[in-house]
């Protein structure tokens, strides 16, 4: 089993995205059993007011017919870092926020998402550009760039 945990400042805009863009890949390629795929925050704000998935990323969604389900927003725990074999993040601040949670990435587990694609990148954040069909396509390069990097 592949545990993995994509990880942004506020989970519910980009790291929810991409759990449920890389969850369908995955069952797309009949790999479904492989996987164990959740999504976190490096902030505990939205935990605190019990937040649901953004309405623009649920919109984005649902455009595209990626099924979700209901995600609410938790903040990463040390803990996560013994227990996922890779942690997703959609941008270098989120990395360094990472790390100061679960520590020095000892098993390189931590990673970038867009460091798997061919120009590595960080992936906007829609709670501030409003542009959620940029953050999909982002999303989609990067879940396709790690699965590949897998060589399932
Ligand atoms: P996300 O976007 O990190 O892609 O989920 C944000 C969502 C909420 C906030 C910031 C970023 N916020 O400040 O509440």
């Amino acid at each position: 089993m592949i545990k993995v945990l994509f990880v942004c400042l506020g989970n519910i805009c980009r790291s929810p995205m991409a759990q449920f863009v890389f969850k369908q890949m995955v069952e797309e390629r009949g790999l479904s059993d492989q996987f164990e795929i959740d999504s976190a925050a490096t902030e505990g704000y939205n935990e605190m007011c019990h937040a649901g998935i953004h309405y623009g990323t649920r919109e984005m969604l649902k455009s595209m017919h990626v099924p979700f389900e209901e995600h609410y927003s938790r903040r990463i725990r040390p803990s996560d870092y013994a227990y996922y074999d890779y942690i997703l993040a959609m941008d270098d601040s989120n990395v360094e926020d990472i790390q100061s949670i679960v520590g020095v990435d000892t098993d390189n587990k931590i990673h970038r998402l867009l460091n798997f694609a061919n120009k590595p990148r960080n992936i906007k954040d829609p709670w501030y550009t409003g542009n959620f069909d940029e953050t999909y396509w982002d999303i989609v390069e990067g879940c396709d760039a790690f699965l590949k990097h897998l060589k399932l």
